[in-house]
């Protein structure tokens, strides 16, 4: 049974890729990661200069329906700092995405050439910070903008670029389409969604910053939706990667049905050990392609599409 496989022009042993953020971007975590199975790793979104992050509390856990709420903002070293750890990654051939982020085209091109000489798979564009030529408003939620950025980072690096895309959005087609007039590799979809929770004693919001994004098993169905649909437009002619609430096999299954051709795992890894995680999601994929009488992942891919 093969598990490898393709987003254009990237192989990977497994669809397993952790998530840009939730473990940090340490060497050691993400490492750590790698060796416990996974096929690939993203690093925390990386910008121009070190940022702290939003006040504390900017994780909460929502045990009980297997979620978090975060606020964890894009708190990050800076890429030059960055750069000493990426050099481990790579030297330990851990197969690694750097993800990157910027509230301008020239913040993104500061960062992607600042980081291009060295040897990873590839650049994850999260454009979900906010924009700091139209305030407030995540860059991704502009399609002009994010053809624009996807478009210049084409032109400065021959590495693939996958496009991170927003659900805070109405028109997820006209984004995307965006995304793939500018020259992106691969669409990823999605990131967290707004959302609040509230203390009812102290009556007040519990995250530091009040406002979060909303991630783990709570997304999944809408993460799911946006795979699919964007399967549906544009599979033809650009390799998706689902994330968003995946907690076992059967959820990586599931969205490679969806169209994905390979998904992130975040919430999942930070509640429990990867290590245990990682076993027991190849297994379940195992056991249902042994079921299925599947050879490989190829063969799901869309698989909920035929009629
Ligand atoms: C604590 C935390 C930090 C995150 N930081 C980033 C980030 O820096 N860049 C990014 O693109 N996404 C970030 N995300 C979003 C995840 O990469 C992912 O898109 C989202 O959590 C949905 O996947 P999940 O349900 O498997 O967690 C973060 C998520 C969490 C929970």
């Amino acid at each position: 049974m093969n598990l490898e496989t393709r987003i254009g022009k990237i192989t990977l042993r497994n669809p397993l890729i952790l998530a840009s953020g939730v473990l940090g971007s340490s060497y050691s975590s993400l490492n750590r990661i790698y060796k416990s199975g996974f096929g690939a790793v993203i690093t925390k979104s990386i910008g121009i200069e070190e940022r702290e992050g939003n006040p504390n509390p900017s994780v909460f856990f929502l045990h009980e329906i297997k979620s978090a709420i975060n606020s964890v903002g894009l708190a990050n070293p800076g890429y030059k700092l960055y750069k000493e750890e990426l050099k481990i990654l790579i030297e330990k051939k851990v197969p690694t995405i750097v993800s990157i982020f910027g509230g301008n085209i020239k913040e993104f091109s500061e960062v992607l050439e600042g980081l291009d000489d060295l040897l990873f798979l590839g650049f994850e564009l999260n454009l979900s910070c906010p924009n700091t030529e139209k305030e407030g408003l995540a860059v991704g939620t502009d399609p002009q903008l994010v053809y624009k950025i996807t478009k210049e980072m084409r032109k400065r690096t021959s590495k693939p670029i996958w496009v991170k895309l927003t659900p805070n959005i109405t028109d997820i087609f006209e984004i995307a389409e965006a995304a793939i007039r500018g020259g992106a590799s691969a669409l990823v979809a999605i990131n967290t969604l707004k959302a609040m929770i509230i203390d009812i004693y102290s009556k007040k919001p519990i995250l530091g910053f009040k406002r979060g994004g909303l991630s783990g098993a709570a997304i999944k169905p809408i993460g799911i939706r946006f795979v699919y649909d964007l399967f549906e437009r544009f599979g033809e002619i650009i390799p998706i990667v689902g994330v968003g609430g995946i907690n076992s096999g059967y959820d990586v299954i599931e969205y490679l049905l969806a169209g994905a051709s390979a998904v992130e795992v975040g919430t999942a890894i930070g509640i429990k050990y990867p290590e245990n995680k990682t076993n027991l999601f190849i297994q379940q994929i195992k056991k249902y392609m042994n079921e299925q009488k599947l050879e490989s992942i190829s063969e799901l891919i869309g698989g909920a599409h035929n009629d």
